[in-house]
């Protein structure tokens, strides 16, 4: 049985995965990396680093910059997605998700977060979630970023719970490999092509309820 639930943030808890896509796309334009919606949704859950990469690499352009220079790339990257994010309130809570966490909260699951930002607990104090996740798996220690599964691992160690006992809720297909990987029920919010790898599928957050998910674990 489910005793915990780790979230993904960005693009399930809030739609911030909106903004990450419009940085990146703006920092794509200006190395001249063509964007498609492909490049986009494989940037999904993906760290910054690897993300500057994984742009790069599309537009052949991996061999073309010192590290620095790369560094320089992500903080610009960055410093425009601090824009985008400046004016959150609480109210940019996705439908249902507060409601979904009271609930679980007041039936005794436990809850960690395992995002790959940096900024999740700016995100967090900006949305009014920040008394939600006491426990939240610090990107910066990990070895290795989604799609393998390290992060969802110690999303459940720090539940102190075996992963069997601990579903993953997200929007990406990295994370939702990430899930998988770790031996987590994975409950993937969006396209169910994107997500086909997922055990659960809801297209939107306001389906996220323990009754709905319940069902679908009966089928
Ligand atoms: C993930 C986002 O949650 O965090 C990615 O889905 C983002 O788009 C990654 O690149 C890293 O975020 P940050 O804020 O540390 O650059
Ligand atoms: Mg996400």
């Amino acid at each position: 049985d489910l005793k915990g639930f780790i979230f993904d943030l960005d693009g399930v808890i809030t739609g911030t995965a909106k903004f990450h896509g419009q940085a990146w796309h703006q920092l794509a334009d200006e190395l001249g990396v063509t964007w498609t919606e492909s490049l986009a949704n494989g940037l999904k859950g993906v760290s910054r680093m690897d993300s500057l990469e994984m742009i790069l690499k599309a537009g052949g352009k991996e061999n073309d910059y010192t590290e620095a220079e790369k560094v320089a790339y992500a903080t610009k990257k960055n410093d425009n997605y601090l824009k985008l994010i400046s004016n959150m309130t609480p109210a940019d809570v996705f439908p249902g998700v507060k409601e979904f966490l009271d609930d679980l909260l007041a039936k005794g699951y436990v809850i960690s977060l395992a995002s790959a930002s940096k900024n999740a607990p700016t995100i967090l104090k900006h949305i009014g979630l920040s008394d939600y996740f006491t426990k939240i798996v610090d990107p910066a220690t990990l070895s290795k970023g989604k799609p393998d599964p390290e992060i969802y691992t110690r999303g459940a160690e720090i539940l102190n719970l075996p992963p069997e006992a601990c579903a993953g809720v997200e929007d990406a297909a990295a994370g939702v490999a990430a899930i998988n990987g770790a031996h987590e029920t994975s409950i993937g919010i969006g396209d169910a092509n994107e997500l086909s790898a997922a055990d659960i599928i809801f297209s939107e957050t306001s389906a996220l309820t323990l009754a709905n998910i319940e069902a679908q674990m009966a089928k």
